[in-house]
């Protein structure tokens, strides 16, 4: 079976604190790093169809820009109001220093 990963940006295109959007397929993921930790979730917010990536990262949180909901970037789980639903998150492999995403969610959770 073929792997579902697709190389998506390298590991030290991003710098500690900060995240990418890239697209795959057409649909556009955040890449987002937290120390030396990596994170890919949608980039849509839950409350409204609205870019995660007009945001910023607070800690390992991505936060909405149009109303302010917080969602955690390892479960996707909003953590403050409006959002009252989580955003997908996807499986990232670390690999010799480039990134790759399973573009299929992630219902491990
Ligand atoms: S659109 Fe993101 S919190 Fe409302």
């Amino acid at each position: 079976m073929e792997s579902p990963f697709v190389e998506v940006a390298k590991a030290d295109e991003i710098s500690p604190g900060k995240f990418i959007r890239v697209e795959v397929a057409r649909k556009p993921y955040i890449i987002a790093r937290v120390d030396d930790r990596f994170y890919a979730v949608e980039d849509n917010c839950s409350h409204e169809d609205y870019p995660l990536s007009y945001g910023c990262l607070d800690g390992n949180r991505i936060k909405c820009s149009l109303h302010g909901s917080r969602f955690s970037l390892e479960t996707g789980a909003p953590e403050d109001e409006p959002a009252d639903e989580p955003i997908r998150t996807y499986r990232l492999e670390l690999c010799e220093g480039r990134l790759w995403l399973d573009p299929s969610p992630d219902i491990s959770g």
